[in-house]
């Protein structure tokens, strides 16, 4: 699939997004192996998470799709997982392979993840070192997928540093923690998103956290709780984004997530001049939500803060967008972990940049993108969904259409894309290509 995106003026109005992808993997997860039920309402029905459903179903928890963003799961208890019939498909999903990697590390059988060609190149050693000194033994194929879990393993408490900021890997551990004896402690070396946390807290998990260290009692039982997903930010970022550069328009986003250790991106764009208030700020269930009010705004150019990475870390291919719209340059630092995503984002950004007219210096973990004028062309998203939307994004203040390679993955994290952008007024097409790739 492809996408054709004119240059457009955003029309002022009132926007929903769906459901926040790592909560809704999370309630899933949890969810399944509680005692008794989970009612999930605003469940993302993305690819990635559908993903993480099937993979549970296959081992035997009974899950009702009651409507579309609505999910009752009757959890299995944590001795309740069965042996799965085959492979465990994790689809484009780091986060989905990383947390049944946790969880599987505990189990009574053994299995195997695997995922597709982007996934297969990801980086997995973050969380096999971690499970394997609390017990585990998993082969990977040179660190990477696929991943063969054996089961019947002691797993014992742990005390882990991690060496990158990530919340796949403490989730990871914590998931694992469930079904080891002893303490687990994770420190992290910089805040990560907290779901996990909250979650567990809420299934009545005993877990103790400070601002960057987790203190849990290993070998706990989880109860099911009702969970509201809210909005996912991440996907809201990039409305967000559109609404700031276009000119004389307010755009609403209703309910969106704004749990602090996600909303780096709301202060980077702040810094950069954006016009971002968060109105009836409120909790649903365990996490902060907000109505996101933008104004169109003149942006300019920053040195990111790079205590700012981790709040924002699937923010940074909007944010060069961003960049790009600015006055003045803006510099990324400290963003290497951005080329181990479904894409090295870095590069993919400045590549597309570039054909569209923005001079950008790459460096191993970072780049300087410089403001400029956006041109129009044809650009590759890598079949990384993040990096389709930003160029969307950026097409609506081109010179001339956009048109944007492999796009199928949106729909692992924001289904409907196209239609919030058309309901905002934005000149977008998705087209099907045939098999050498013309619009058909
Ligand atoms: C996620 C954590 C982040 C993020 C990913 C979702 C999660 O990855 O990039 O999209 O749900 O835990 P890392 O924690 O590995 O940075």
């Amino acid at each position: 699939m492809h996408f054709v995106v004119e240059p457009s003026a955003l029309a002022s109005g009132a926007v929903s997004v769906p459901g926040d992808k790592s909560i809704s993997h999370r309630a899933l997860i949890l969810g399944g192996i509680a005692d008794g039920r989970t009612d999930i309402s605003g469940f993302l029905p993305g690819e990635d998470c559908l993903a993480t459903l099937a993979a549970l179903r296959s081992m035997g928890v009974s899950i009702d799709r009651v409507s579309d963003t609505r999910v009752s799961v009757d959890g299995c208890g944590s001795d309740g997982l069965h042996v799965p019939p085959g492979p465990l498909d994790m689809g484009n999903s780091g986060t989905a392979m990383r947390l049944f990697a946790g969880l599987l590390s505990g189990q009574s059988f053994s299995s195997k993840l695997i995922g597709d060609a982007s996934l297969s190149q990801r980086p997995m050693n973050r969380i096999i070192d971690p499970l394997t000194s609390m017990g585990a033994q998993i082969d990977s194929s040179d660190g990477k997928p696929p991943l063969l879990i054996s089961g019947e393993r002691k797993l014992s408490g742990v005390v882990y540093q991690l060496p990158v900021a990530s919340a796949q890997v403490k989730s990871a551990i914590l998931l694992a923690g469930l079904f080891a004896e002893g303490e687990i402690t994770v420190i992290e070396p910089a805040t990560t998103r907290d779901h996990t946390e909250r979650m567990l807290r809420a299934m009545g998990v005993d877990i103790r956290t400070g601002e960057t260290q987790i203190v849990m009692p290993g070998g706990q039982r989880l109860t099911g709780a009702k969970v509201n997903v809210p909005a996912d930010l991440s996907s809201a970022a990039f409305i967000i984004l559109a609404s700031a550069i276009a000119s004389d328009c307010e755009v609403t986003l209703v309910g969106v997530g704004v749990n602090p250790t996600r909303t780096g991106v709301i202060n980077i764009l702040r810094s950069m001049g954006a016009d971002i208030s968060l109105d009836n700020v409120r909790l649903f269930g365990e996490e902060p939500v907000a109505d996101i009010v933008v104004r169109s705004s003149e942006l300019h150019g920053i040195d990111v803060d790079p205590a700012m990475v981790s709040l924002a870390i699937d923010e940074f291919p909007i944010l060069f967008i961003a960049a790009a719209m600015a006055k003045g340059k803006t510099s990324f630092s400290g963003i290497g972990e951005l080329r181990v995503k479904e894409s090295d984002r870095i590069a993919t950004m400045a590549q597309g940049l570039r054909i569209l007219g923005i001079d950008v210096d790459e460096t191993d973990d970072g780049a300087v993108v410089h403001g400029g004028v956006i041109s129009g062309g044809s650009v590759k998203s890598h079949g990384d969904h993040r990096i389709a939307m930003s160029f969307a994004v950026a097409a609506t203040r081109a010179g001339w259409p956009v048109r944007i390679e492999d796009t199928a993955a949106v729909d692992t994290s924001f289904p409907g894309f196209v239609d919030c952008l058309r309901s905002l007024g934005v000149g977008i097409n998705s087209f099907v290509d045939d098999e050498i790739g013309v619009s058909v």
